[in-house]
């Protein structure tokens, strides 16, 4: 009977510091705040239909807002399980299975060919790690969005007054950027 209770503590802080720490993965968990979702997809004209692609995906909420209020198709790419399983879980309860997939995979694996808008609330050397990534696999009019931290090697289309995001365009990028 100890042993069980001293199996459920344990489990139980490998999965409180999966949520808030930085977790057996080393991937720390910021939410971007729910009132802010609305707004910023908006500045970044998201459509009816668009694929957006949120790497680093958490608990899903961009994703479920992009899928609920903009009717996009959409893809979260996640390495923690435990948030992983917590993101799909959400999904369901949205009902949103059919326009939302989750993918338990790192960031550098995450699938960007037909991607019209990439999402990224990530460290600033992941996101150095990922712009080459960038370059070679987003279409020439894809959009990136970046919560937190500039994007470097691709001229800003957008930011917000406080600097909290900002919108990059491909097009834009690519006769600028040296990772080609
Ligand atoms: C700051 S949170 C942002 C979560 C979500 N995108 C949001 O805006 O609410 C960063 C997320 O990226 C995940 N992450 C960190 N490093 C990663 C990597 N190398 N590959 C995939 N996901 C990663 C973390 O587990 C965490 O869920």
């Amino acid at each position: 009977m100890e042993i069980i209770a001293w199996l459920l503590i344990v489990l139980l802080a490998v999965a409180a510091l999966s949520l808030v720490g930085t977790g057996i993965t080393g991937a720390c968990w910021l939410p971007t705040p729910i009132p802010e979702l609305k707004k910023i997809l908006e500045e970044a004209e998201l459509k009816p239909g668009e694929l957006f692609v949120d790497i680093g995906c958490g608990d899903g909420r961009v994703l479920i807002a992009a899928a609920s209020m903009f009717n996009a198709r959409c893809v979260g790419v996640e390495i923690d399980p435990l948030k992983a399983l917590i993101a799909r879980w959400r999904v369901k309860r949205a009902g949103l299975q059919d326009k939302v997939q989750i993918i338990r995979a790192s960031a550098m694996d995450a699938p960007l060919a037909g991607a019209d808008i990439v999402f990224v609330y990530l460290s600033h050397q992941l996101i150095d790690r990922l712009a080459p990534k960038f370059a070679q696999e987003l279409k020439p009019d894809a959009r990136i969005i970046s919560f937190g931290f500039m994007v470097r090697g691709f001229p800003l289309v957008k930011a917000d007054a406080g600097k909290k995001w900002f919108l990059y365009k491909m097009a834009l990028g690519q006769n600028l950027n040296r990772y080609l």
